[in-house]
């Protein structure tokens, strides 16, 4: 089965960081979760969905996750050739499971250098910032030294919200699924700390795509 898109062609930045998209599945009422947060996600999107998000992944030079994700999807599968980042404090994250496995060679945890002691021994790390990820400074590390010119974000929403905080997500694929969770607590594509009102984000829908009862938006900063 094929994605929804002809051609994935993207801007690229001018500056000294890969271009940034982040790729996600919700619910009507924006859930990102079928289940407990913990949880697989895989009966939230169609098999469209699920094509479409092997396309942009093969669109990517990088995709980088939250280590929660990770830990969701232990069987999570990336193309090959395709440099893969898990960030995590804590370190929990199985060295041996297939995100690392599949290419070694471009598998990295990032954290912050406080944290480098916790990324287990078999995994490699990049650790940037003193107590706290740098994520502006491991994006410049992924395009300097990696050469790594479009970067995919495939959340979770702890990861995705602190790249919305710095700037830094210049696209969005977001999936529409037909149905309704509910929740107050149960996340949604980014949660975080709030943006003020004139801080908030404007992005503009560069296109729409209906299959069926689903819909693939996407939607570029401004
Ligand atoms: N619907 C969708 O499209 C979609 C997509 C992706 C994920 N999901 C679902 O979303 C859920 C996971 O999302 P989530 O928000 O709970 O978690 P997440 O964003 O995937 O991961 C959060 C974890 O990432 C690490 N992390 C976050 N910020 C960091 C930083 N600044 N420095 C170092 N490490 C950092 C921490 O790992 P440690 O705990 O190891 O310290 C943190 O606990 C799962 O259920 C998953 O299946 C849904």
């Amino acid at each position: 089965m094929n994605g929804v898109y002809d051609q994935l062609e993207f801007p690229g930045t001018s500056g000294d960081r890969p271009y940034v998209f982040i790729n996600m599945v919700a619910t009507i009422d924006g859930k990102i979760v079928t289940g407990d947060r913990s949880e697989p996600v895989q009966d939230l999107g169609s098999k469209v969905d699920h094509a479409t998000m092997h396309q942009i992944q093969r669109a990517a030079d990088g995709i980088m996750i939250g280590a929660g994700t990770l830990r969701s999807l232990p069987n999570i599968n990336y193309p090959k050739n395709v440099y893969r980042f898990v960030a995590s404090r804590s370190g929990k994250v199985d060295p041996f499971c297939n995100f690392f496995t599949d290419d070694p060679s471009r598998a990295f945890v990032v954290t912050s250098i406080k944290n480098a002691e916790s990324v287990p021994e078999d995994a490699q790390a990049i650790c940037v910032g003193t107590d706290e990820l740098d994520f502006e400074e491991l994006l410049g590390i992924m395009h300097q030294e990696m050469n790594i010119k479009l970067l995919l974000v495939e959340g979770g929403s702890d990861l995705n919200a602190q790249l919305f905080k710095l700037g830094l997500v210049d696209e969005i694929f977001l999936t529409v699924a037909p149905k309704i969770r509910l929740g107050a607590n149960i996340p949604t594509i980014a949660d975080g700390e709030p943006l003020d009102r004139s801080a908030i984000q404007n992005f503009l829908l560069v296109s729409s795509i209906q299959v069926e009862n689903e819909l693939f938006l996407r939607y570029r900063k401004r």
